[in-house]
């Protein structure tokens, strides 16, 4: 450890707990509520051919970026990119910025979560789950103008949320180390509980049949292909920050590629995973219900807070047993993702500042609850709608494209590729540098026109123009202004000395 590049930095126990946090941060609630219906829409099991290419062609190689990057220079993005060229710490502070609107917001899901946790005991949502989730959980106004008052069950569940987050990163990643060897295993053991209990029941069959048959011909689908790489940036907590930071708190030894490819193939397979328990239960769901598989599938909060429930309670025993395990699922699928996404965030003021990790925590938590309570207000689910859209359609899109083309272009990408060959488990060959150089941008560049297109076709979901672009643009634009703000802060003097000896190490300058 003493060999570390900057010693006063915090590290990782091991490589194991490294990886741990980081298939943490990835294996997240997109593994269980996006994936199975996407794979499904897009053509079943043939899904997984683009699914798997866009793992390998652009998921892998820029988790591989992602985390040298943290690893060389021993900073999180706003640092890290600032010590590439001086203006781009602006880039590092947007980006790192997009984490924290992602967390602020990815907290709302966590706050139902909760709610859904305690009504489980009674299965309180009874046969009418669609009815109860908009009425008696959200207390869902007519619109987003509509703010009314915050409901206070949900205004509960926050509070559980941040307070979670809080105990877990007062102590830094080492306290982060522990946690995941909990939230990790967790959630998959609670799946494979759920699996064994969707397989034994009547019409399960049907349902994976639905999520797995082959329809090779969608292959030929442009959109299925876009799918299925925006997909996997977001599963793998790409573009926002997280493996920059994570990579950060490894020392001078610990290999990275191998690292990342353990990390991508585990957060694929669980999603795959997880695939086989939505479907089996929402076939069961069918069955009963005498509907096509079809009619009972929905994505997103549908899939979680709808059809899952009404599974729950038309099983025929243990029910309230069942909804606290996938509750409890949830929870812990998506706490590690909402930490991760806050220490991308916050480490930025601990590498430019110095401000000790417990205050970080702390000032960050009560800020965050406060914009969160936003999403707990009775029109506050179509904010969370516009805020989701544009962070991971548009933000996280354009930061993805900005990081490949830095690194490609600036960062002197041959040698980099070079450094982390050295010691490696796996050796990245010349595709690596093409892919983050050429194609991946590419790809994105694809997305992002396809999305502003369909934005220009018509207001996304029937929003008020200036809805959107209040809370979708707007948000973006603001952090472009408080991002440049946090660059311009000066760092501290002896912080500035520091900084500029560990670039030298590094090789940087
Ligand atoms: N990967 C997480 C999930 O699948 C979400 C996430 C996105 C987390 C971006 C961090 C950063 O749920």
């Amino acid at each position: 450890m003493s060999e570390s590049v900057n010693p006063i930095r915090e590290q990782w126990q091991s490589r194991f707990s490294f990886i741990m946090a980081a298939i943490g941060s990835a294996v997240g609630l997109g593994n269980v509520w996006r994936f199975p219906y996407i794979a499904y829409e897009c053509g079943g099991g043939a899904f997984l051919i683009p699914y798997f290419t866009a793992l390998f062609t652009a998921g892998i190689p820029m988790l591989i970026l992602e985390m040298g990057l943290g690893k060389r220079l021993q900073q999180g993005a706003p640092m890290a990119f600032g010590s590439i060229r001086k203006p781009l710490q602006w880039f590092g502070w947007w980006a790192a910025g997009l984490s924290a609107g992602i967390v602020i917001y990815y907290s709302t899901i966590l706050s139902w979560s909760w709610v859904y946790l305690f009504h489980s005991l009674k299965t309180a949502w009874g046969t009418e789950p669609e009815l109860f989730f908009v009425e008696q959980v959200l207390h869902r106004s007519g619109g987003p103008t509509q703010l009314g008052t915050p409901v206070w069950p949900l205004v509960g569940g926050m509070a559980l949320t941040w307070l979670s987050i809080y105990l877990i990163l007062r102590k830094g990643v080492r306290n982060v180390s522990r946690v995941v060897l909990i939230t990790v295993p967790l959630p998959m053991i609670l799946l494979a509980v759920l699996l064994v209990r969707g397989l034994t029941l009547p019409g399960a069959m049907d349902g994976i049949r639905y999520y797995l048959t082959p329809d090779f011909s969608k292959l030929f689908n442009i959109t299925i292909w876009l799918k299925a790489y925006g997909q996997i940036f977001f599963s793998l907590s790409l573009a926002s920050g997280v493996m920059i930071g994570y990579g950060s708190y490894l020392d001078r030894h610990t290999e990275i590629n191998n690292s990342a490819l353990i990390t991508g193939l585990a957060n694929c397979g669980t999603s795959f995973f997880a695939g086989f328990v939505v479907f089996s239960m929402l076939g069961y769901l069918a069955r009963i219900q005498g509907l096509p598989v079809p009619e009972v599938t929905q994505s997103g909060t549908g899939l979680a807070f709808v059809a899952f429930p009404m599974a729950i309670s038309k099983l025929p025993a243990l029910n309230a047993f069942f909804g606290i395990i996938f509750f409890i699922t949830l929870l812990t699928l998506g706490i590690d993702s909402a930490f991760a996404l806050q220490e991308a965030f916050t480490t930025g003021f601990y590498d430019k500042w110095r401000v000790p990790t417990e205050k970080l925590a702390r000032y960050f938590v009560m800020i965050a609850f406060v914009l969160s309570l936003l999403f707990t207000t009775r029109g506050g689910f179509y904010w969370f709608d516009i805020v989701d859209k544009w962070i991971c359609d548009f933000g996280l899109v354009i930061s993805g494209m900005a990081q490949c083309l830095i690194v490609g272009y600036l960062y002197r990408i041959g040698e980099f590729r070079r450094y982390l060959n050295h010691h490696a488990d796996i050796r990245i060959g010349a595709w690596w540098e093409w892919a983050l150089r050429y194609f991946t941008p590419f790809i994105l560049t694809v997305i992002l026109a396809g999305n502003v297109m369909q934005e220009f076709k018509g207001a996304y979901s029937g929003y008020a123009r200036w809805i959107t672009l209040a809370g979708g643009w707007g948000v973006l634009l603001i952090w472009i202004i408080l991002a440049y703000i946090l660059w311009k802060i000066p760092e501290k003097q002896e912080q500035r000395t520091k900084n500029k000896e560990q670039r030298k190490k590094t090789g940087i300058i």
